[in-house]
């Protein structure tokens, strides 16, 4: 059964501003920059190239074709090509990329708690008074982040509760935007800072030899994946509010090419801030909760460049978190049947409630992302992958991907599709059980 009174987004663009939304996150500020500057500068641009021109643009295209043609989240996309199929274990298998997209909620969330727990503390100039890092350090693992969860989920609980077009689409309209403008104010602030020109050099000048060398191509494939939300069901919902006269493939394009340039900029504003004070640029939470904030303090008028600083990352990680409960409770909604802001409401009660086990304790916050992300979201971008290119088949899908295109899509696009896309998703899983995470 298709829903015809589906709602859709109202345009192109408010079409490729939520799935920007999706796609720009943590993944561009706190991994891409250090990534770019320890696997070899310019050398890791051509494998991270490569592989979200390729897996990348591939694995958008086919999850947004999904979504579309069946009028449906994941959930009940999946479920629909295996009764037309006949096929049985369709209610078991549509589960997994739900429970992908949803266990990233879990984490997601508490992340964008302590993001904006530092957009507070920014307005309030206090990062003048505080030592960095046991500020950052008593406070993860720790009860008091709880209630900064609960603003983040409360906030994009109640974005997704206004629907797509007054919700999602208009709250991503004017954040993504706001947030590129910011990042160009940053970028032009720190390259002006004396030293700056090291970190650029340091991002920028190509050691080949990394080209030779696995990691940098196993860590670009982990980025690529990671950076435009990969896992099989947030970006099927998305597609799923896509009218059928829209090019699918054009706006992939500028999906990849936008979420790219946001995770440039966050390069050039961070690392050559942290060479100019001298600091140490480590990845992950570290980099953006404790080096950001000194890079802050030591600048002049950093007391508003750190404001808006963590205003765009407040915007970047909510956005997301709002892919991702979206994905969650449409599939609640197919499942029970439930309005839809009691479904957004339930679920986002259960992810907040599951995530408090987390809150409080780092190690299980650990775990959780690392299974959520080495082997739920391969798994499920996995699961959507065959369903729409080998259960329904490559003949239908490229069929469905290329209405209202106006360059379709030749029939070499069904070997890449079928086989190379496959494969590389299957490298994710397998190199991010081997090296313990890589996205
Ligand atoms: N792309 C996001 C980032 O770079 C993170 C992300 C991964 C995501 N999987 C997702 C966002 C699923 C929404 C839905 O940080």
């Amino acid at each position: 059964m298709v829903d015809k009174n589906r709602e859709t987004f109202s345009g192109k663009l408010g079409f490729i501003l939520a799935c920007l939304g999706s796609a720009v996150g943590l993944g561009n500020i706190w991994m891409f920059p250090w990534r770019l500057g320890k696997y070899g500068g310019a050398a890791f641009l051509i494998p991270y190239f490569i592989f979200v021109f390729t897996l990348g643009v591939t694995g958008l295209t086919g999850e947004f074709a999904f979504g579309r043609s069946k009028k449906a989240g994941s959930l009940k996309g999946i479920r629909d090509v295996f009764k037309e199929k006949k096929l049985p274990f369709g209610k078991f298998v549509s589960i997994v990329p739900t429970l992908a997209v949803a266990g990233t909620l879990i984490f997601y969330s508490i992340v964008a708690g302590w993001v904006i727990r530092y957009f507070c503390t920014s307005l309030k100039g206090n990062f003048n008074s505080l030592d960095i890092p046991s500020y950052f350090n008593s406070f993860v693992g720790s009860k008091e982040s709880i209630a900064w969860h609960f603003l983040a989920m409360a906030i994009i609980v109640g974005v997704v509760i206004l629907g797509v077009t007054k919700g999602i689409e208009k709250i991503n309209k004017i954040i993504m935007p706001s947030l590129f403008f910011i990042f160009i104010i940053l970028m032009i602030r720190t390259l002006t800072l004396p030293g700056a020109i090291d970190g650029v050099k340091y991002l920028f000048v190509p050691d080949w030899s990394y080209l030779f060398k696995p990691i940098t191509w196993v860590m670009a494939l982990g980025q690529a994946f990671f950076t435009v939300s990969l896992n099989g069901a947030g970006m099927v919902v998305y597609g799923s509010y896509l009218k059928k006269d829209e090019d699918i493939l054009s706006s992939v394009v500028n999906i990849a090419i936008f979420d790219t340039i946001s995770a440039l900029l966050a390069s050039l504003i961070i690392i050559p801030a942290a060479f100019a004070f001298g600091l140490d640029q480590s990845a992950g939470p570290s980099l953006l909760f404790i080096t950001v904030p000194y890079i802050f303090k030591s600048m002049p008028l950093g007391y508003i460049f750190s404001i808006l600083f963590f205003i765009s990352v407040v915007f970047a990680a909510i956005s997301s978190g709002i892919n991702m409960l979206e994905a969650s409770s449409e599939a609640f909604i197919a499942q029970f049947k439930m309005k839809r802001s009691k479904s957004v409401v339930i679920v986002g009660a259960i992810a907040f409630i599951l995530g408090i086990a987390l809150d409080i304790d780092m190690a299980k916050f650990g775990a959780c992302a690392d299974f959520v992300t080495i082997y739920l979201a391969p798994i499920g971008a996995m699961v959507t992958a065959i369903v729409f290119f080998w259960v329904y088949g490559t003949d239908n899908a490229l069929q469905d991907i290329n209405e209202g295109s106006e360059k379709p899509l030749g029939v070499w696009f069904k070997p890449v599709a079928k086989y190379l896309y496959i494969f590389g998703v299957a490298a994710v899983l397998v190199l991010g059980i081997i090296y313990n995470g890589i996205g």
